[in-house]
């Protein structure tokens, strides 16, 4: 194990990778390079748990790669690699699953959300999404995961799927892992619906800034997003939640907190305010942007990128499974 703390976290390949995805996940991963020996996954396999055409899912898995070397994390650093071509993930999830209980995975509100009310017809994959994740993260003894709110739940569980695999077997063998929560992450709402979080499902495109989006369909979207009909500003979340989603995104951008930015620009009218988010995100957005289309240009770097890096986290994962199969009792003849 290294001195410094080992990091994993992970992104779906599942299309229309937007503005939550960089301002809440992936942009606060650039400063932990530093600090910690990070491991940066394209769960793929966590994808297909929704049905997924095949094409897209490659190509996804590729445009989220652009984005996190785009966004500044350094794949001669970092790991950076697709789930489904290190097996240990796979082959840890099953022994995972036989050390946990059904009723843990029916508690998951995730699983609820998205089986929805038809529960017989949800996937096998689906209910044990929560396994394959403890799997991702103990494949490699990860000490921390930085995680948003919404996969708070899905931490604690792999912090019990750890506890009863050391249970069972009497060992003190896979940490308890911690989540990173970074006070500055933003949840982007949709530019559509102030209440609703920013969402590659969601119908209208007009709802979200995709990172693939040019300066001009960035701009068109937020001067076209929902307002409110008050004059001037504020940062009131509850009470005015469009205008306060555009000054979180602005507060994102320029490193403030909202509530700074609201007074700053209170005198002015949201079409004014507009125009100033407008300028910023593009400025922000315009490199990234670039970046990741010249990689997407050459998907065969990409790859080899993915390639070496598979054959990194392999080097990590493959004794930490070894081990864990000796403890299991499979015999290795
Ligand atoms: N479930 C996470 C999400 O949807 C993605 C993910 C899969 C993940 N495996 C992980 C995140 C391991 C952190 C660590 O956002």
């Amino acid at each position: 194990m290294t001195e410094k703390g080992r990091i994993f976290s992970g992104v779906q390949p599942t299309g229309n990778l937007h503005l939550g995805n960089y301002l809440g996940a992936i942009r606060n991963w650039v400063g932990l390079q530093a600090d910690y020996a990070c491991i940066f996954c394209i769960v793929d396999m966590h994808a297909i748990t929704i049905p997924q055409d095949p094409a897209a899912l490659r190509s996804a898995t590729r445009e989220v790669t652009a984005a996190y070397i785009a966004a500044g994390i350094d794949p001669s650093n970092c790991i950076i690699f697709n789930q489904s071509a290190v097996s240990a993930h796979a082959e840890l999830a099953w022994i995972f699953n036989c050390v946990t209980p059904m009723g843990w995975l029916n508690r998951m509100t995730q699983f609820k959300e998205k089986a929805g009310k038809q529960r017989d017809q949800a996937l096998a994959g689906l209910f044990i999404y929560p396994v394959l994740m403890a799997a991702d993260i103990l494949a490699y003894k990860a000490t921390h995961v930085p995680v948003g709110e919404d996969q708070k739940q899905h931490l604690e569980l792999a912090r019990d799927i750890a506890g009863a695999f050391n249970r069972q077997y009497g060992v003190e063998f896979f940490p308890l892992t911690e989540p990173l929560i970074f006070g500055a992450a933003t949840r982007v709402m949709s530019l559509r619906d102030g209440t609703k979080k920013m969402s590659k499902s969601d119908t209208s495109d007009a709802s979200r800034i995709n990172l693939t989006d040019d300066a001009d369909a960035i701009s068109q979207k937020i001067r076209r997003a929902k307002s409110d009909a008050e004059m001037g500003l504020s940062y009131e979340p509850e009470r005015r939640p469009e205008a306060a989603n555009l000054l979180a995104i602005y507060a994102a951008f320029s490193d403030e907190a909202p509530a700074d930015v609201a007074e700053r620009f209170s005198g002015l009218g949201f079409a004014a305010f507009k125009s100033e988010l407008a300028d910023l995100a593009v400025a922000r957005l315009a490199p990234i942007n670039a970046e990741m289309r010249r990689l997407m240009a050459a998907p065969d770097h990409i790859d080899a990128i993915l390639r070496q890096g598979a054959e990194r986290a392999d080097a990590i994962a493959a004794p930490i499974l070894a081990e864990t199969k000796d403890l299991v009792g499979f015999l290795r003849p």
